[in-house]
């Protein structure tokens, strides 16, 4: 054949399949910080925030702020943060800020908020608009197929597509990989995790990089630049406004959500109310919106009379069915510092997920990162930290009310992690797969001294056990490394306090949109999700009108 024939078609074979990449997903492309949200939020002591909306939204997090900024492309919108602006913050900013955010003595008033689980494992949530997206490692990847047939949310797959979309194009990059990133990535393939994906937001088996909500400069994005996205006519932004309960109509033929109370950084107190076919939506998040409801007489019944919290609406599941994901873990000191990286790529198969960071400074070992190190760290130095999460999960807890009247003082939370059989099973192989995973080729270089298997690794805190076949040391190790994954759910599950359109089932005008309805996570990590949720549920309200 001619050579120009050929090199003709491989032209035309290379544009085609530069299109189809390019078709497939299209991402961010301007990197700089959007802070032009700032000109519609007051504090929450301004007297005029104090007023009749079509919609209140609880919560300014990683779902409230695509679902206030929707719902103002048409409708007026009171959205109310307890936490201040991302801006008061410099290290939720900023990528290598990860572990400050994490490790800040939690004075009230910090980005990340800390509790600890009833089964003793130190935990965060965001405080801060933008909410846990705030505070966050980053990854960006949609859910799995299974997670639309199980989650009993009325989906359109269509519409879900193109809100992914709305996110993508507003605040998802594509990661540049460090040294350590692609190490890992090619050690996941060598490990039979494959086949490579390449980039791609997909829930798909193999190994890939994903997106990132931080862009190649270091700079955090987040749900909050989601809000930019809205009608600045229609949207008021609250900082500083601390949720206290939901009002409701004194009709007792028909019960309605009408307003909610909320109090300042004063302690002042202030109603703000909705009209006509408005609704009041809670996106406080898996502890915050659970805990609200209770705080507002929306509970089992004889729960809330035993504290005493006059019952609205008898509700036995409220707080129920409590979920998170542990995060069980290897930490490895390699010979030469990592750059840091929060989390870039992903290893997916049916019974785990493996992810890593690396390198992100801390001056001691942080609060609910490395529980209980059995050897301390010298403060300079830098890590790998491999990680896996598992589908589910299927074991769950539930939470209590530790203050019946205050909503500051947060409720206590059991998870009772690796309890179902399924759940410690998967953790066994996936950690097993970590021992593949550091017997390859593309690791020697992180060992510290030339032995074979993992010998010559360098592990701080616990060592993986060296024997692949001996399965109870394996269930000893899992136990012993639980930490959290951060994606806790559940409390007010689809099916059991809200319907498949997040009403709360009994309740007019009331809804919850947040990880709070998920009983299954979404997808190895779930923020893509929750900001997909928040603008297909925002759509989904418009177009009901
Ligand atoms: C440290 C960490 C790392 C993580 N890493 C990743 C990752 O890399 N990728 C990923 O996909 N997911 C990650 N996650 C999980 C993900 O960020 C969360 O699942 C998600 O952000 C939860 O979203 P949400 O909308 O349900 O709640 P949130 O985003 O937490 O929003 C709830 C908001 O409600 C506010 N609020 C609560 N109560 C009240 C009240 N009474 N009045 C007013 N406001 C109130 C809170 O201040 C908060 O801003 C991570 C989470 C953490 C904490
Ligand atoms: C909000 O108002 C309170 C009380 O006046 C004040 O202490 C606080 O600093 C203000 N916050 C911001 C972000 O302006
Ligand atoms: C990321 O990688 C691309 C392609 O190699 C390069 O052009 C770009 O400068 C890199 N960006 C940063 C911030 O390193
Ligand atoms: C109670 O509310 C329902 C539904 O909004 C309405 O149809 C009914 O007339 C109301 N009843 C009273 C007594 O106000
Ligand atoms: C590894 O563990 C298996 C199962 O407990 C055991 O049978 C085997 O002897 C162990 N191998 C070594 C080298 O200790
Ligand atoms: C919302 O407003 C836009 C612009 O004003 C209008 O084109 C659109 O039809 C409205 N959508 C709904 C669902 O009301």
């Amino acid at each position: 054949m001619d050579k120009s024939i050929i090199s003709a078609t491989l032209l035309v074979l290379l544009l085609f399949v530069l299109h189809l990449q390019s078709e497939v997903h299209s991402f961010a492309t301007t990197s700089d910080h959007d802070f032009s949200y700032m000109k519609f939020v007051y504090n929450a002591t301004h007297p005029q925030l104090e007023a009749t909306y079509d919609y209140i939204v609880v919560g300014g997090g990683t779902a409230g702020c695509p679902l206030a900024a929707t719902l103002s492309l048409n409708y007026s919108v009171l959205l109310l943060e307890r936490g201040s602006v991302p801006t008061a913050y410099p290290s939720v900013l900023r990528e290598d800020g990860f572990l400050n955010n994490l490790m800040q003595e939690d004075d009230g008033k910090t980005p990340a908020q800390r509790f600890m689980s009833e089964d003793g494992v130190p935990n965060v949530r965001g405080r801060v608009l933008g909410g846990s997206s705030m505070i966050n490692a980053g990854f960006y990847t949609r859910a799995d197929k299974e997670f639309f047939l199980k989650s009993g949310i009325e989906w359109d797959m269509d519409s879900v597509n193109k809100a992914y979309q709305w996110v993508e194009d507003t605040i998802v990059f594509r990661p540049n990989l460090t040294q350590w990133q692609s190490a890992v990535k090619e050690a996941l393939l060598e490990a039979g995790v494959g086949p490579d994906n390449g980039l791609n937001v997909d829930h798909i088996k193999g190994t890939k990089i994903g997106g990132s909500t931080f862009d190649n400069h270091g700079r955090r994005h987040g749900a909050v630049e989601l809000l930019n996205r809205g009608e600045p006519k229609n949207l008021r932004v609250a900082v500083h406004a601390t949720v206290e309960k939901i009002i409701f109509s004194s009709n007792t033929s028909s019960l309605s959500a009408i307003g909610i109370i909320y109090s300042d950084s004063n302690g002042r107190s202030h109603r703000a109310f909705v009209r006509g076919k408005g609704e009041v939506i809670l996106s406080a998040g898996a502890i915050g919106s659970p805990q609200l409801l209770l705080l507002s007489g929306v509970g089992p019944e004889s729960y809330l009379s035993s504290l005493k919290i006059p019952v609205v609406r008898s509700h036995p599941y409220v707080g129920q069915f409590m979920y998170d994901n542990p995060r069980n873990f290897i930490n490895i000191l390699p010979p030469f510092p990592l750059e840091p990286s929060a989390v870039k790529i992903v290893g997916i198969t049916n019974d785990f997920y493996v992810e890593t960071t690396s390198g992100l400074p801390f001056s001691t070992p942080p609060f609910s990162i490395f529980p209980n190190p059995s050897n301390p760290i010298k403060v300079d130095s830098s890590y790998g930290h491999i990680v896996i999460k598992f589908p589910g999960p299927l074991s769950y807890g539930s939470l209590k009310l530790q203050s019946s009247s205050d909503v500051r003082v947060g409720p206590n939370v059991r998870f009772n992690y690796l309890s179902h059989p399924v759940d410690l099973a998967r953790c066994v192989s996936g950690m097993k797969k970590i021992g593949d995973l550091l017997r390859t080729d593309s690791m020697k270089p992180f060992k510290a001294e030339d032995l074979p298997g993992i010998e010559g690794f360098k592990f701080f805190g616990l060592s993986l056990p060296k024997n692949q076949t001996d399965i109870s040391s394996f269930k000893i190790f899992c136990r012993g490394s639980v930490a959290t994954f951060w994606h806790y759910q559940g409390g007010s599950i689809v099916g059991k306090v809200v319907d498949g359109g997040l009403r709360v089932m009994g309740i007019n005008a009331l809804r919850v949109v947040d990880t709070s309805v998920f009983n299954f996570s979404p997808g190895a990590n779930p923020q893509a999700t929750l900001m997909m949720l928040g603008r297909y549920v925002g759509l989904m309200m418009l177009q009901a009108r």
